[in-house]
This record gives C-alpha cells, sequence and structure tokens, in this order.
C-alpha cells in the first residue's frame, strides 16, 4: 500500500509540443484566446471553470477530453467527483470555431490545456508557454473518476492520489493554489462547519475569527447551493493570497486546509513566506504554479491514431 504510493510516472520527456499547430493551425492559440476572453467578459466565473476543468480532464484517463463527452447514463461528467464543473460550453464554442478555421486537426484535450493557460492569464496570473499534441480519448465511464482527489481525503490519500499521476507534494500544494480564484458551494462545506470528524463541530482548523463568517454565510439548514469565494477576499485575482490563507487558518476547503496537516506539505506553503535562512531565495509561487500545471498537462496524454482521435464536436466520439 504504501509502497505502491510512490509509484512514479515517467513525466521527464514529454510527447507534446508547444506550437503542435504551428503550420496545421496557426491561428488555434489566438482563437481559442478570444473565445475565453469573450465568455470571461459576458461571465467573470469563466476562468474558474476552465482552470478546475484542465484538472478534472487530467485527472482521469488522462488529459484526453474524457470529461467532455455525453455518453448517457455512464457518462464520466456525471461522477460525483465532478460536481460542479463548468465551462463545457465554451470548449464546444470554440471546436465549433476551430472545426470551421481547420477542420480535424485540433484536439479538444488540447483546447481545454489552452483555455486553462488562458484562464490564469485573464485573472493576472502568470502566462506560460503551453503544450499542445494530445488526441481525444476513445473512453467515458464514470467509475474511472472514483479515485479524484475528494474535498474530504485526509492528507495522506490527496498526496497518494497525486503520486499516481506522477505529481509530487510541490505539485499537491501549489496546484491546489488554484484555488486562488473561484468559488465553492456551501455544499462543500458543511461537515467542515457542522461535523467534522472525528469530534463532529466545526474544523478546529478554522481561525476563530474566520468560523463565524463561514457560519453565516452557511448556516444549517441553509441553501448547499449558495457561493462563496474560496480565498478570502481575493477571488478575482490569481495571486499567492491562497496559501497565505490557507497558513493563516483562513481555508474554505477542508483539503486545502489539510495542507497544514503534514510536515512536508506543510513546509512547502511555509517556503513562500517568512525565511530564516536568507542564503535561501524565496521561490516563486507563480514560477512553481506554471511548471506544476505543464507537468498536470502530461498526464496520460494520447499520442497516435490508435490511442486517440480528433474529435469533431466535444462532447461526442467520432
Ligand atoms: C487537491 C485536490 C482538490 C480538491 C479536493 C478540490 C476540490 C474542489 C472543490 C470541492 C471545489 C468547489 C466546487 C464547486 O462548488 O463547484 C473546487 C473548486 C475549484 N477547483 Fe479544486 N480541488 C482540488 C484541486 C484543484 C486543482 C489541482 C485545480 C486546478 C489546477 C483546481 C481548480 C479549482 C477551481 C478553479 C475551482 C473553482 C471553480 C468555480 O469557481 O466554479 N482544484 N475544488
Ligand atoms: C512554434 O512556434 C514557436 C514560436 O515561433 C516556437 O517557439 C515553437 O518551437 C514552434 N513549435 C513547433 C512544434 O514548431
Ligand atoms: C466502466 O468501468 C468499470 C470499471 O472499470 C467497468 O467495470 C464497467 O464495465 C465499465 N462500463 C462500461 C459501460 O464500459
Ligand atoms: C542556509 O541554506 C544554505 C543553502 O541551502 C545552507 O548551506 C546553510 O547551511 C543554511 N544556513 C542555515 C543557518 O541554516
Amino acid at each position: 500500500m504504501i509502497i505502491s504510493c510512490y509509484i512514479s510516472i515517467g513525466l521527464a520527456e514529454s510527447p507534446l509540443r508547444v506550437g503542435f499547430y504551428n503550420t496545421t493551425c496557426p491561428d488555434a492559440e489566438s482563437i481559442v484566446r478570444s473565445f475565453v476572453r469573450d465568455a470571461a467578459d459576458f461571465n467573470p466565473r469563466v476562468p474558474a471553470f476552465l482552470l478546475r476543468l484542465h484538472f478534472h480532464d487530467c485527472f482521469v484517463q488522462g488529459c484526453d477530453g474524457s470529461i467532455l463527452i455525453d455518453n448517457g447514463p455512464i457518462s464520466e461528467k456525471l461522477a460525483d467527483g465532478h460536481q460542479g464543473l463548468k465551462g463545457f460550453d465554451v470548449i464546444e464554442n470554440v471546436k465549433s470555431q476551430l472545426e470551421f478555421v481547420c477542420p480535424g486537426v485540433v484536439s479538444c484535450a488540447d483546447i481545454v490545456a489552452i483555455a486553462a493557460r488562458d484562464a490564469v492569464a485573464f485573472s493576472f496570473g502568470p502566462f506560460y508557454e503551453v503544450e499542445t499534441g494530445r488526441r481525444d480519448g476513445f473512453v467515458s465511464n464514470r467509475s474511472l473518476a472514483d479515485t479524484m482527489p475528494d474535498f474530504r481525503d485526509s492528507i495522506h490519500l490527496l498526496k497518494h492520489k497525486f503520486f499516481e499521476k506522477g505529481l509530487d507534494e510541490k505539485d499537491l500544494v501549489v496546484l491546489s493554489g488554484a484555488h486562488t480564484i473561484g468559488t465553492t458551494a456551501c455544499f462543500f462545506l458543511m461537515d467542515r462547519l457542522y461535523d467534522f470528524p472525528p469530534r463532529g463541530g466545526p474544523d478546529p482548523s478554522i481561525d476563530p475569527d474566520f468560523l463565524p463568517e463561514l457560519l453565516e454565510t452557511c448556516p444549517p439548514n441553509g441553501d448547499i447551493n449558495f457561493r462563496l469565494p474560496i480565498d478570502h477576499n481575493s477571488v478575482e485575482t490569481f495571486d499567492i493570497r491562497i496559501l497565505e490563507n490557507i497558513r493563516n487558518g483562513f481555508a474554505v476547503l477542508q483539503s486545502d486546509a489539510k495542507l497544514m496537516d503534514d510536515s512536508v506539505t506543510k513546509g512547502i506553503v511555509d517556503s513562500y513566506f517568512g525565511f530564516s535562512n536568507r542564503s535561501v531565495k524565496r521561490p516563486s509561487f507563480e514560477a512553481d504554479f506554471v511548471n506544476s500545471m505543464v507537468k498536470m498537462g502530461r498526464i496520460g496524454v494520447k499520442i497516435g491514431p490508435k490511442r486517440g482521435e480528433i474529435r469533431r464536436v466535444c462532447n461526442m466520439f467520432n
């Protein structure tokens, strides 16, 4: 069990390339960008939708667009672990424009990856070169999403689920930093506020100055669909405030709070703040986030016509 925790996937060499569509569809990335911009202008929640969508795509069957498929009651997207996902319409609109401009060339999995990159940039986060060349997978099955990281997981289990995808503790910490943008439904807070294991009552790691606000926002028997920012007082911009909040007992999601339960992940969170050893350079959250996004974007990618296709529409196999 412990041993299996440390299986790592060879991520060092990637079959993906920056600018994979340079010659076959030179406007691919700018088309994605303009659709993401328009959608975000219309609905400011869109960048968060798109960033989360890439994570959920990559963690089940690899980054292969499996999350986008509508294949009836077994559709992967119906899995409990994917609750609240949105942004499918944006991906579908980009796809139909790309099919018009360069039919059969750009995969849906790549559209999701490019859109996530742009979502971060539009939220004043770091811009990075996104690798492309993924093909779209042939499988969508909700039971394959049973191993999605869950908001109630222990830090040990979260680490294990990331290790299984070839991601380490640093990836877990900085990718959880994606919660710097976006909101959560009260649904995901109810246990944390009223029935936190093992003793029940509120999670003792919530700062006493923050608890009353959370209790008021998500009252018992209140509307579980009511949404609140995940990054307290800093929801619109992509910044390190999320890690500061996590460190200070102002985490909203319990999985974020649990990053402080483990000496390794806690040490990584701490490394971005006050330094005792002045000769060690403070790491950059933005630079580390970009590294981890590129790593996540390589999980289980499908290369070659046997392993994947270029879908004509993103919610259906060809
Ligand atoms: C470590 C394990 C993780 C857990 C347990 C987790 C859990 C959650 C939960 C419960 C929500 C609220 C969903 C809702 O109410 O609609 C959420 C939102 C979000 N998550 Fe995560 N997450 C994790 C990691 C990540 C990663 C790696 C990313 C991206 C790199 C990410 C990006 C987001 C974003 C952007 C939102 C806001 C969505 C919105 O505003 O609609 N999360 N996450
Ligand atoms: C595409 O063009 C960019 C910018 O000129 C370059 O950095 C990249 O290596 C090119 N990629 C491929 C696969 O040709
Ligand atoms: C879905 O996956 C599960 C677990 O791997 C498998 O038992 C089941 O047969 C699959 N269902 C379909 C329709 O492929
Ligand atoms: C500070 O960090 C450097 C480089 O890792 C190390 O060589 C040095 O011993 C550290 N100093 C203290 C006081 O911990």
